[in-house]
């Protein structure tokens, strides 16, 4: 055996220890979402992938089965917020929560359950084409058609999922106030918006938007020098990071990812991440999203794996602090260019 993988192999078992111990302390901190008083986990778990497919006609009990298994794992590990939304699967993420929430009642008492609606797939009716739609008949029938997949009363964050270009604010805050007035959404908030676009959506609202869920990781530094971050923390608005471990770039490798992912490039980093993992004892994952929670504005990276074994071995990053000068190694290395 070369040195090298007597060093990995120590790591490995370093690794399988710490996740042991780890389940026998404190539960996961909490923090404040946006300027509510509703807390959530630091780390939410996302349900994307969950079914195992993008497509509802590929789905196999199986697989509803490990996705489950999955939810119910992340719940055990610690994490109490969950991310979703209708057009994961085409309904059947959400259907898979529904499960594990009929089957684990705890889910039902502590889960933060957080969804999306505003994408519309194509065909939906015939002929249609991919789009975005914030008009207050889509909002409100989307909204009834989670809680009725989720199994729920009520979501306790909706978002909109992708800007729609022809949003009309004021059509919107109509939809929320009805929602909000029929019990059926406690917050609000939205996903992949811009800095402005947050401000004219807030300008026709009666309620604060909570969240804004935006593509962070060290695979994607654009919300750091965008304004975005800027914007939340000036708005007391919680971001929430998507793909934090870049689509599993950052990670053992991507399997599935988002056109815009497919070019990341992550060597440089993840030798970054590797030299931080060995000395916390944690896996690179872990630090990578350890260096999200680092950021004054809160984020809160959602966990995208579907293997029992990495969510658990994740939610490590609760308990590690970078500090400033580990921080700094790994934007250096994720950055394209030398800082100025
Ligand atoms: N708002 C939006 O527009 C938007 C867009 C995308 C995602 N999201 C949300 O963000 C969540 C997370 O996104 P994501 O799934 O792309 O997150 P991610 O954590 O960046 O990537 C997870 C993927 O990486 C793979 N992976 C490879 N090596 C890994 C390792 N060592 N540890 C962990 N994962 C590894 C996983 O495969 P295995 O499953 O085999 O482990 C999985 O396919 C989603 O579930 C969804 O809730 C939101």
């Amino acid at each position: 055996m070369t040195t090298e993988t007597q060093a990995g192999s120590v790591h490995q078992v370093l690794l399988a220890v710490s996740v042991l111990v780890f389940k026998f302390v404190a539960p996961m901190q909490t923090v404040p979402l946006g300027n509510s008083t509703l807390k959530a986990t630091r780390l939410a778990y996302g349900c994307w992938r969950v079914a195992g497919t993008w497509e509802r006609e590929r789905v196999t009990p199986q697989a509803r089965a490990s996705g489950v298994q999955a939810i119910i794992t992340a719940h055990e590990a610690g994490y109490k917020f969950f991310d979703l939304a209708d057009i994961y699967c085409d309904g059947v993420s959400e259907e898979i929560f529904g499960q594990a929430r009929r089957k684990v009642r705890a889910l039902q008492r502590s889960a933060v359950i957080a969804t999306k609606c505003g994408i519309r797939p194509p065909n939906s009716p015939e002929g249609a084409p991919y789009r975005y739609d914030f008009s207050a008949n889509h909002i409100m029938k989307s909204c009834d058609a989670s809680l009725k997949r989720l199994g729920a009363e009520r979501i306790d964050i909706y978002q909109l999922h992708r800007p729609d270009y022809l949003m009309d604010p004021d059509e919107v805050a109509k939809a929320f106030t009805k929602l909000k007035k029929a019990g059926k959404v406690k917050h609000f908030g939205v996903s992949n918006f811009s800095p402005s676009q947050v401000v004219l959506l807030q300008s026709a609202l009666k309620q604060k938007l909570l969240v804004n869920q935006v593509e962070i990781s060290l695979s994607q530094l654009g919300p750091l020098e965008d304004g975005t971050l800027d914007q939340c923390l000036a708005e007391k608005i919680t971001p929430m990071a998507w793909s934090p471990l870049g689509g599993g770039h950052l990670g053992d490798g991507a399997r599935q990812v988002l056109p815009s992912q497919e070019g990341y490039r992550a060597g440089k980093i993840r030798r970054a991440l590797d030299k931080l993992a060995r000395e916390h004892g944690v896996s690179r994952g872990a630090i990578a999203l350890a260096w999200l929670l680092r950021h004054p504005a809160r984020i809160i990276p959602i966990v995208g794996t579907t293997k029992p074994a990495r969510i658990q071995e994740l939610a490590q990053a609760d308990n590690i602090e970078l500090t400033r000068e580990q921080w700094y190694a790994l934007f250096t290395a994720a950055r394209k260019t030398d800082l100025p």
